[in-house]
């Protein structure tokens, strides 16, 4: 068993207000609660317990994994989707989070503005989950420290090269490397830099874990010595009108065969998906032997069990 630590009723909002063992606290409860669900017994640990999920964006992964998570742990999870709830007609955040906290247990919620995140966190007395904003994604970001951690590879000494767009995931990804005391690379093109608060921040993280965090405009030179390889989409969601003039700026940092010959022979493929084929990564790569991206999207459920079973049970 994982040791005990208290994380009951605290909000999930990004992985920089967690410490290094609060994480690994929840790597080691995700490594249990899958094996234990790969032996066919789930734990009901959220028996009559209920999670209210606001999306205000699109999603595949996020709203079956949760969906499902709370299932296996005998809970419920209610679909909302942005569009519906009064939230569209000007009700504020504050009053839905108040309200939403007189009938569910937590609250998981994909918004635009990171603000909402922070100010349901606010006026909730109920956790608050992050499930994306436009700032971070700290489920994914657990998760893949996750399946990098359960693929046998030591953090410390894993380097992670970022190739792509400088955002939300990135964000999250230097976190959590610099959290583990992991080193990360990332190329981007200019102007596509990482958020420097997010840059500086998993800096000062690093320093105190022997982790590093290294901006970069080249990705050959990222990939220099990496174990693993991490791309994501070059248009994030409410970028889509941006996606024609972000196609001719990102050419040069796909991720393709030529670009892991620069890496290390067993390097791993990793992408938070959804990808989008031919652009910031070719099938070859996606579907070839480096490629670990559909454990990793597995995984999203057995992290996010941890955290549920944390914060909620
Ligand atoms: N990776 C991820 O969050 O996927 P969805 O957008 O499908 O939820
Ligand atoms: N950066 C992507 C991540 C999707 C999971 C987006 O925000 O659309």
């Amino acid at each position: 068993m994982a040791k005990k630590m208290d994380f009951k009723g605290r909000s999930f909002v990004a992985l920089t207000d967690y410490t290094p063992e609060e994480i690994w606290h929840l790597l080691k409860r995700t490594e249990e609660l899958k094996k234990l669900n790969k032996r066919g017994k789930n734990q009901p640990i959220l028996k009559g317990k209920t999670l209210g999920m606001i999306f205000q964006k699109s999603s595949t992964r996020t709203r079956v994994s949760f969906e499902v998570a709370m299932f296996h742990l005998g809970g419920h999870a209610l679909f909302l989707s942005g569009s519906d709830l009064q939230l569209k007609r000007g009700e504020t955040i504050a009053d839905t989070a108040r309200v939403m906290s007189r009938y569910v247990d937590g609250i998981m919620a994909r918004v635009f503005a990171h603000q909402d995140i922070l100010d349901l966190a606010k006026y909730a007395s109920v956790p608050v989950i992050n499930a994306l904003s436009d700032y971070n994604h700290p489920c994914q970001g657990l998760t893949d420290i996750f399946t990098i951690y359960e693929k046998g590879k030591d953090l410390k000494k894993t380097k992670m090269a970022y190739i792509g767009d400088g955002n939300n995931m990135v964000h999250t990804l230097i976190a959590a490397m610099a959290k583990v005391g992991g080193k990360i690379a990332v190329a981007t093109p200019k102007g596509y830099e990482p958020n420097p608060e997010a840059v500086r921040l998993g800096k000062e993280i690093a320093q105190k874990t022997n982790g590093s965090v290294e901006i970069l405009n080249d990705p050959v030179k990222a990939v220099k010595d990496a174990d693993v390889i991490y791309t994501d989409t070059w248009a994030s969601m409410g970028q889509e009108a941006e996606h024609a003039k972000r196609v001719i700026a990102f050419k040069g940092y796909q991720v393709n065969n030529a670009l892991l010959k620069h890496a290390k022979n067993d390097v791993m493929v990793m992408h938070c998906l959804p990808a989008h084929r031919g652009e910031e990564i070719t099938d070859e790569v996606m579907d070839g032997p480096h490629s670990i991206v559909f454990d990793q999207a597995e995984n999203r459920l057995h992290t996010q069990k941890a955290i549920l079973a944390e914060v909620m049970g």
